[in-house]
């Protein structure tokens, strides 16, 4: 059994009637745009994020969740993938879950007003039901998640990303909308304000190991379904590359900005640079900060009984840093 069906388990049933949901929300009566979200469900991806949002749901739900858990978990996935729709066209990335991207067979207008279209139904799936503290927790992570693109693109303009914006950026950009999954997922089944802070405070951290995950893929040769050894021609800075800029010389720092200013698109400089930073330790430090934040995120899941959820919860942080694509 495939890893990902393995951690769908404890919810299989809900993760079923889920798909069916998810799908059916996107529909709308123009046939392009029916098209368009039949190619999307059609290359699903991991969905981690309505896994987060039920299991949490179950664990504090008495092993129930409701129509407002199944609602969140839609949302979620929405907004999710609005925001990958709406990332290919910035990124100008032509592959997403191992096939073309939208923005690669329908070009970048039709992709901007799907991703929109995308967005808007999740947020009217909360209002038509009148989830209103659900639309405040997934309103807070739209707001967080354009400001983190933003200030990437702000601080790749001047390369003057140090590991507390970096930090910054993947917090807005990744870590709020998986933050969001298991504050929604507690929110669903009314749980106090303070368990949703403490799942919430849980998503984040989980958040922010999937993206240092996320960003050490780029340096690795491995098939995952999206371009890699991208985010250098982009000149996209991550944690690798600002640890060893922070850890080099002087000259060899001049050298590695350079590299990345004017020499970005230079296939042999790009490798040498990776080289660099896999020599001087880049990789492995931003491996450490990865599991400093795996180990903060299963902290906060100690006060709560240990019942099959939390062990499933448990196994979704230590996939997010062993995950494969
Ligand atoms: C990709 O998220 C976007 C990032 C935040 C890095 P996922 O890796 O969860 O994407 P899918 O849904 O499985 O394709
Ligand atoms: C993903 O960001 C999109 C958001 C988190 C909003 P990236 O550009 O870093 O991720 P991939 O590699 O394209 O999935
Ligand atoms: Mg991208
Ligand atoms: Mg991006």
């Amino acid at each position: 059994m495939k890893i990902t069906e393995q951690l769908k388990q404890p919810i299989a049933s809900e993760m079923e009637l889920f798909e069916e949901k998810f799908s059916a929300s996107m529909h709308s009566k123009v046939a392009l745009l029916n098209r368009i979200t039949y190619y999307i469900v059609n290359r699903k991806g991991k969905q981690m994020r309505p896994m987060f949002v039920f299991l949490t749901a179950k664990l504090l739900g008495q092993n129930t969740v409701n129509e407002r858990s199944y609602r969140a978990a839609s949302v979620i996935e929405l907004i999710h993938t609005a925001t990958l729709v709406h990332d290919d066209v910035v990124d100008e990335s032509y592959e997403r879950r191992g096939f073309f991207s939208i923005n690669a067979l329908w070009k970048n207008k039709i992709a901007v007003l799907v991703g929109d279209y995308l967005l808007s139904k999740g947020l009217l799936l909360c209002i038509d039901h009148k989830d209103f503290d659900l639309l405040e927790i997934i309103s807070v992570a739209v707001r967080e998640m354009s400001q983190g693109e933003l200030l990437q693109i702000e601080k790749t303009r001047h390369l003057d990303i140090d590991e507390p914006v970096y930090k910054e950026i993947i917090r807005q950009k990744t870590a709020t909308l998986i933050a969001s999954c298991c504050a929604l997922g507690a929110a669903s089944v009314h749980a106090t304000e303070s368990t949703v802070e403490q799942m919430r405070k849980f998503g984040e951290y989980i958040g922010m190991a999937f993206q240092i995950k996320d960003d050490l893929f780029d340096y690795s040769e491995s098939k995952i379904g999206k371009p890699t050894g991208i985010d250098i021609r982009e000149k996209k800075m991550t944690l690798p590359l600002i640890h060893v800029l922070n850890s080099v010389s002087d000259r060899e720092k001049k050298w590695l900005l350079q590299s990345i200013r004017h020499h970005n698109k230079d296939k042999k400089r790009v490798k040498a640079v990776i080289a660099l930073v896999k020599e001087r330790g880049g990789l492995t430090y931003a491996q450490k900060q990865m599991h400093a934040y795996k180990d903060m995120a299963l902290e906060q899941l100690h006060v709560f009984p240990k019942n099959e959820f939390r062990d499933a919860l448990e196994a979704m942080v230590r996939y997010v840093i062993e995950r494969k694509k």
